[in-house]
């Protein structure tokens, strides 16, 4: 079976992190997110993945050299120009030339959802497309679904107001679907799967849903992507990854709680990380403090960042007090 995965976003709420990577290949725990999602579908039977990119699509051909990812075989399918979520996929799985059951996924969620039971359940249900569901708190920034007792879907909403919907119920961003789905979008078409083509399957009667309450975790902002990275390192999910990468070097008088150390970073003498994530080849000064922060730059001697971003170009000068702030700010750049 084929897979596309969709990759092409911007990432604009990470930024500015993804100033210098793309959202899928930050890494969560030292293993790129795109890594972890390859992975599960290759567990799931998934031969090959197509990469549905648009935004920045070089770093995906540096990162697999070889055109494959944890031993499955890579196609890219780069638009010619964003065609949002529904124009996204109609071009890879035409570009890949996919004519049977495809799995699509968001490239920014981590789910630990059995993709097979996912696959046999669309199957039983002999539907044109299948979600995996998942609840919960605030649905408002999802795309939340009303379903019947039997698994089909009454009602997609995306991103509703206040009062649409009493559904907590969301869309969790992984799709089985039909390639008779791609007759739904037209070619070079901007189009969105959840604003136009989900509600279109809903009147067909034509979507299933199948929701679970496995780990998941939409990694695309500052605060979920520190909480995915944290989640696969203190045991919160059945997985536990190494919290230091290769070639990193954190002095022993530096005092790490709960966080992560890139590929090559440095983390100097009496520093004190807690609930941080210092990516590959960041430098970490001494005496700096970092409380719940992402560092991708330097952080000058005796600087204390909480709840703090630093992009690869960032500079935090010594002794700097910092909260919530992004370095450099997203806000004054193009
Ligand atoms: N190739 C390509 N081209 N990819 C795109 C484009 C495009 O024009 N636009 C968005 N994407 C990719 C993003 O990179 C991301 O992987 C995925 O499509 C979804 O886009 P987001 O911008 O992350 O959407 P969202 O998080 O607001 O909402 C989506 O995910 C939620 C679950 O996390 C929707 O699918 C919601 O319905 C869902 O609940
Ligand atoms: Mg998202």
């Amino acid at each position: 079976m084929q897979a596309v995965i969709l990759v092409g976003g911007f990432g604009t709420r990470l930024r500015p992190l993804t100033f210098t990577t793309p959202k899928p290949l930050l890494p969560i725990a030292n293993v790129r997110q795109l890594e972890h999602l390859i992975a599960s579908l290759g567990s799931a039977g998934v031969t090959r993945a197509v990469l549905a990119l648009g935004f920045k699509p070089e770093p995906f051909f540096q990162a697999f050299p070889d055109g494959s990812c944890a031993g499955v075989e890579l196609h890219y399918a780069v638009e010619p120009e964003p065609l949002d979520t529904a124009g996204a996929i109609g071009f890879a799985a035409r570009d890949a030339g996919i004519d049977s059951t495809f799995i699509v996924m968001n490239g920014d969620i981590l789910s630990d959802v059995d993709l097979s039971a996912l696959v046999a359940f669309h199957r039983s249900k002999g539907a044109e497309g299948t979600l995996h569901l998942t609840p919960v708190d605030d649905p408002s920034q999802y795309g939340v679904v009303e379903t019947d007792g039997e698994g089909w879907v009454r009602r997609f909403v995306e991103k509703p107001q206040p009062g649409e919907t009493d559904s907590r119920v969301i869309n969790a961003g992984t799709y089985v679907l039909e390639p008779s789905v791609l007759d739904r979008m037209p070619p070079m078409q901007r189009l969105s799967i959840e604003r136009a083509v989900f509600p279109a399957m809903v009147a067909d009667g034509r979507l299933a849903a199948m929701a679970t309450d496995d780990y998941w975790i939409d990694t695309g902002r500052p605060d979920t992507y520190l909480k995915a990275n944290l989640d696969l390192i203190d045991g919160t999910r059945s997985l536990i990854l190494s919290s230091v990468g290769p070639n990193a070097h954190v002095a022993a008088t530096a005092s790490v709680t709960r966080s992560v150390i890139g590929e090559g970073a440095r983390v100097e003498g009496g520093s004190v990380l807690v609930d941080s994530v210092v990516l590959p080849g960041a430098q970490v000064g001494p005496a700096v403090r970092l409380e719940r922060s992402l560092v991708m730059g330097t952080v000058g001697e005796g600087a204390s960042l909480v709840d703090c971003v630093v992009g690869a170009d960032g500079v935090v000068p010594a002794r700097a007090q910092l909260v919530a702030a992004k370095v450099p700010d997203p806000a004054t750049m193009g």
